[in-house]
């Protein structure tokens, strides 16, 4: 189909590599493919603090509370980062959760996975920060100003964040048997898992063709999957740690390995809401607004309040 003037343009611009800022012209299709995108990221740092919220006040020393502390603290920051780029494209906060909270909007499928243990803290760090990561450096380049920009800062975060789940895996697996074997659990539940965050096989990502033509995406789902395979699988064999795949082989003629698809039918089942966490999660989260409701009030009618003396 034929471009407008205007849609020219904007190709064009994205063409020499130029960032789109907010009050510029854009594609309805480009704004709402960001706010769909950007959103869905927030949502995921947000929901993303619950499983290892679950295990701050379990962590197994002082030194451990505090990093784990930090590191979800992060998580909201990049949450409140990401709601105020999304923000910039015409949509509330508030509409945006009232659209989570209604299962309008997705958050990572990963984040529907249980951590049953210390050791899944480690392999949470190591392997879905790990995915994150690889997913988020290409999306520094993004087209859209504000997202870009936000994710300087994060991928900065998050590579503290890939080293503390690494720290923790080599304490593990360097530990007593049974820590060993801890450290072997947690790497063969979130294994599959964590290369789901990458998003389905590009044959069936609807969206990527078309967020590449705009530099929203830079990589496709399949190229960010196989370099993350590509640097996890030493440091699992550093850690001397198996990844649950016979199939894994190192494939000279591509200079990567060959390695076995996630069982995509739980993957679409599990962002369909039927993971093994959707419900506890989801209800945790729409808990927490409601909980807050006073304190949004009070700070509501404080405003309300300065600023009628303000006027007075
Ligand atoms: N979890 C939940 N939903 C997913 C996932 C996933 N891991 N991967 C893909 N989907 C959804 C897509 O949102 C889309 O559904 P929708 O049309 O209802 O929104 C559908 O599956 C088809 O996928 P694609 O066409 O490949 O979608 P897209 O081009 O958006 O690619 C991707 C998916 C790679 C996740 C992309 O949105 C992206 O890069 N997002 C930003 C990064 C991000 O969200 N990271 C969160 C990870 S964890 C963290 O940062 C703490």
């Amino acid at each position: 189909d034929e471009m407008t003037p205007e849609e020219r343009e904007f190709q064009e611009r994205i063409g020499r590599g130029e960032k789109i800022e907010p009050k510029e012209w854009m594609p309805e299709g480009y704004r709402k493919t960001l706010i769909r995108q950007i959103g869905q990221h927030a949502h995921s740092e947000i929901v993303g603090q619950l499983p290892e919220g679950n295990w701050i006040t379990r962590a197994p020393t002082l030194e451990r509370k505090a990093i784990l502390l930090a590191k979800v603290q992060d998580e909201a920051g990049h949450g409140l980062y990401l709601y105020s780029a999304v923000e910039t494209l015409g949509v509330s906060r508030d509409e945006l959760l009232a659209m989570l909270h209604s299962g309008k909007m997705k958050y990572s499928s990963i984040f529907n996975y249980p951590t049953l243990n210390w050791a899944d803290i480690g392999a949470v760090g190591w392997l879905v920060d790990g995915a994150a990561i690889m997913n988020q450096v290409q999306l520094q380049k993004t087209s859209y100003g504000p997202y870009s920009r936000a994710m300087i800062r994060i991928c900065k975060e998050e590579s503290f964040h890939q080293r503390q789940g690494y720290d923790i895996m080599m304490k593990m697996a360097f530990g007593n048997p049974a820590q060993k074997a801890m450290a072997q659990d947690a790497l063969s539940r979130f294994w599959y898992p964590s290369l789901m965050m990458f998003g389905p096989s590009d044959k069936d990502s609807v969206h990527s063709a078309q967020s590449m033509a705009w530099k929203i995406k830079i990589n496709t789902n399949d190229e960010l999957r196989q370099k993350f395979v590509d640097q996890t699988v030493p440091q699992a064999k550093y850690l001397g740690l198996t990844i649950p795949d016979e199939n894994l082989k190192w494939n000279e003629d591509k200079g990567g390995y060959d390695f076995s698809e996630p069982d995509w039918s739980e993957f679409f089942d599990v962002i369909a809401g039927n993971g093994p966490c959707n419900r506890e999660r989801m209800n945790a989260r729409v808990k927490a607004w409601e909980d807050g409701a006073w304190f949004r009030d009070g700070l509501v009618a404080h405003a309300e309040k300065t600023a009628s003396r303000r006027a007075a």
